[in-house]
C-alpha cells in the first residue's frame, strides 16, 4: 500500500496515561453508550503512556498498534469509534490511526483507558471538533468506559449520570499518593474487561448489590478525599478491589483474574501495614497488583513488592493532551 496521501495530510497526535481506579467501574447499564451501573474514581498515572497519531484520508480506516497492522475486534472498535467522531464532525473521511502503548496491552493495566483517551483527543483534533474536557470525557467513554477518566488530570470521579451527557469524569482533589505497580504477569488476559463484565452481569447472583454498594462506597470515597484522609481512602480502595474480584469470581462459568502471586502481593501489603508502613492494594481485571502509599513510603513499598515482579512507581499525572511529535507510518 502506498501512503502518498498521508505525506501531505496533517497529523494529530495525542498522549494519554493509564488510570487505576480506587473505586472500580465494573458493569454497564447501556452497552452501546457505555453508561456504567455506578460511578467510579481513579488516579491518572504520570508514567507509561499511549501515543496515538491520527491522519485523515485513505480508502478505508487502518489501525496500527506497536508497528503492526491490527485486524479483527480491536480494529473494529477503533473504526466504530471513528464513526462516532465522523458523525459529530459531519465527515465521511476515513483515517489511519497509529498507536503505541508503553505498557502491556490487555493485561489489566488499563491500556483501553489510555488507548481510547489518546484516540479521542487525537481524532477530535483531526476532525476539527472543538471539545471541552467534559465533552472529550464523554467521547472517550464511548470507546472504553475507563477512558473517560484518562482525559482528566490527577484524580478523577466518573459520574454514573442519567444519560450520555451527564456520564463524564471530572477532576477532584485527593490525598497525595504514589501508585506502586507490580507487574506479576504482563501477558494478555483470557477474558477482556468487556466480556468479563457481561458475564458477571448475566450470571452473578450478587449483581444487584454490587451496583448499589458501589455507589454507596463512592460517596464514602468522595468524603474521604474531601477530608484528605489517606487512611480512609486506602481502606476503601482495598475493600472495593476485593469486592470486585469476589463478584467476578462469582460468575458462571467462573472468571478469575487474580493469580496466586497476586494474592501473595496483597498479603505482603497487609504485612507492611502491620509493620507500620501504610500501603493498600488494588488490582484491575488482570493479575497485576497496584499498591497505593503516601509519597514518602513509596520506596519502601516498592522494595517489599519487588520479589513479585517488575515495579513502576507512578505519581498523579496529566490527562490526555495533544503533542507535536507524530508517530511515523509503520
Ligand atoms: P486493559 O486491562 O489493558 O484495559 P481491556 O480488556 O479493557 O484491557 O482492553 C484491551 C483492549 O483495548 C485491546 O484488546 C484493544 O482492543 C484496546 N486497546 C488497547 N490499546 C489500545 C490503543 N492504543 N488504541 C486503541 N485501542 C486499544
Ligand atoms: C477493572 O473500561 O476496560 O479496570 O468499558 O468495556 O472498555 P470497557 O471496559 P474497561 O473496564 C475497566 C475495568 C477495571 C476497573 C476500572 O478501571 O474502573
Ligand atoms: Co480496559
Amino acid at each position: 500500500m502506498t501512503h502518498d496521501w498521508a505525506a501531505q495530510t496533517p497529523r494529530f497526535t495525542a498522549k494519554a496515561h493509564p488510570n487505576i481506579a480506587l473505586v472500580k467501574y465494573w458493569g454497564k447499564r447501556d452497552e452501546k453508550l457505555i453508561l456504567p451501573v455506578a460511578g467510579s474514581m481513579s488516579m491518572t498515572l504520570d508514567t507509561v503512556a499511549t501515543t496515538t497519531t491520527v491522519i485523515k484520508g485513505g480508502s478505508a480506516d487502518a489501525f496500527y498498534l506497536g508497528g503492526e497492522l491490527v485486524a479483527g475486534k480491536a480494529a473494529a472498535q477503533v473504526s466504530d469509534f471513528l464513526d462516532l467522531v465522523r458523525r459529530l464532525a459531519g465527515s465521511d473521511e476515513h483515517a489511519t490511526v497509529i498507536s503505541h502503548n508503553d505498557a502491556p496491552t490487555a493485561a489489566g493495566l488499563a491500556s483501553s483507558a489510555s488507548g481510547f483517551a489518546a484516540l479521542a483527543t487525537a481524532a477530535a483534533a483531526a476532525y476539527g471538533l472543538e471539545l471541552n474536557t467534559r465533552e472529550l470525557s464523554i467521547l472517550a467513554r464511548q470507546g472504553s468506559g475507563s477512558a473517560s477518566r484518562s482525559v482528566i488530570d490527577k484524580f478523577a470521579v466518573w459520574h454514573a449520570g442519567t444519560d450520555s451527557e451527564t456520564s463524564y469524569a471530572e477532576e477532584l482533589s485527593a490525598p497525595d499518593m504514589r501508585m506502586i505497580i507490580c507487574e506479576i504477569n504482563a501477558g494478555p488476559k483470557l477474558v477482556s474487561s468487556r466480556l468479563g463484565m457481561q458475564l458477571t452481569r448475566d450470571t452473578s447472583p450478587f449483581w444487584s448489590s454490587w451496583a448499589s454498594s458501589t455507589e454507596e462506597i463512592l460517596q464514602e470515597m468522595l468524603a474521604a478525599c474531601a477530608a484528605d484522609d489517606f487512611t480512609k481512602v486506602g481502606e476503601i480502595t482495598e475493600t472495593h478491589a476485593y469486592r470486585m474480584h469476589a463478584l467476578i469470581q462469582s460468575s458462571r462459568p467462573v472468571v478469575r483474574y487474580l493469580a496466586p502471586a497476586s494474592y501473595a502481593a496483597f498479603d505482603r501489603i497487609a504485612e507492611l501495614r502491620r509493620q507500620g508502613v501504610e500501603a493498600y492494594g488494588t488490582a484491575d481485571a488482570g493479575p497485576n497488583v497496584v499498591a497505593i502509599a503516601r509519597p514518602e513510603d513509596a520506596a519502601a513499598v516498592a522494595n517489599a513488592l519487588r520479589e513479585f515482579g517488575k515495579i513502576t512507581i507512578a505519581a498523579p499525572g496529566p490527562g490526555s493532551h495533544l503533542i507535536t511529535e507524530a508517530l511515523p507510518l509503520p
